[in-house]
């Protein structure tokens, strides 16, 4: 009898890095709790792909992650579907600038909800399976949670609290549980595109001299999850070396 397939939950998994640590993780045989906000006819279209390669093994769930109570619901209804939950990856997120002068409280509030509050409470909830079956979390932070980027002092600090997040959630719940994060460097860029000089000098101070992938992004976060069983509270930079400049 072959065993039952492990479980993880993937938040933003419609589109972009997201969807690709679905297609990567479910090639490797897990089944998927895959999470979306808007971007609900991608999430179906994925998930619909993914179901019939391996029937059974999609859940597709909606939330705002910008509501506190999304969390405990997400979890749940993982764990009523499923059963289990062996693996969380933190990955949705807003970005946007924060122009000092301009900056509003609620535009502050908005990127720590879904940046750091909501991977910290989804980690909460899901803390009680993740323990029974010795899983993982994966967190996606940034470059810039170390590194500032100009006019984007709250996103920046939002990825900085889920850097501390990943190493404090680490520290409380091993042994059990091992958590990690993936702090990405240039990868896609936002949807409404970046002035193609901008591209190149960014790919001149990078001394891999290229932008990353999603499928390298997605093998960090598969790694981390199946194979580093003797590492957490630690961030993979994955960012072509950019910090060495
Ligand atoms: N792309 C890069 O080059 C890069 C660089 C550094 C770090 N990262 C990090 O890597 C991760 C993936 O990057 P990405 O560019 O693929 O992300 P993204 O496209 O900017 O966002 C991923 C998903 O987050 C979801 N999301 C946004 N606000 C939400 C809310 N209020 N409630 C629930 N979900 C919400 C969106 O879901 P819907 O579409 O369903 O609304 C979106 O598809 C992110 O954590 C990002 O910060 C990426």
């Amino acid at each position: 009898m072959t065993a039952p397939a492990r479980v993880v939950l993937i938040t933003g998994a419609a589109r972009r890095i997201g969807a690709q640590i679905a297609r990567t993780l479910h090639a490797a045989g897990w089944s998927l709790a895959l999470h979306a906000h808007h971007s609900s006819d991608a999430l179906n279209t994925l998930g619909f792909a993914l179901e019939q390669a391996r029937p059974g093994s999609i859940l597709a769930l909606q939330a705002d992650l910008s509501d506190p109570a999304s969390a405990e619901e997400l979890v749940h209804d993982t764990l009523a579907h499923f059963g289990r939950l062996d693996a969380l990856v933190n990955n949705a997120s807003n970005f946007f600038p924060t122009p000092l002068g301009q900056i509003s409280a609620a535009a502050f509030d908005s990127l720590m909800a879904v940046n750091a509050r909501a991977p910290l409470l989804l980690s909460q909830a899901a803390a009680p399976a993740l323990q029974r079956q010795h899983g993982a979390i994966v967190n996606l932070t940034d470059l810039h949670a170390t590194t500032p980027k100009r006019e984007h002092a709250a996103y920046c600090a939002a990825k900085a609290a889920l850097a501390m997040i990943t190493q404090a959630l680490a520290l409380e719940l091993a042994p059990q549980v091992r958590v990690n994060a993936v702090a990405p460097g240039a990868i896609l860029w936002p949807e409404e595109g970046k002035p193609e000089a901008a591209r190149l000098a960014l790919m001149q101070r990078t001394p891999l001299a290229r932008l990353g992938t999603v499928e390298e992004v997605a093998e960090a976060v598969r790694w981390l999850i199946e194979d580093a069983s003797y590492l957490t509270g630690q961030t993979l930079g994955l960012d072509g070396g950019r910090p060495l400049t």
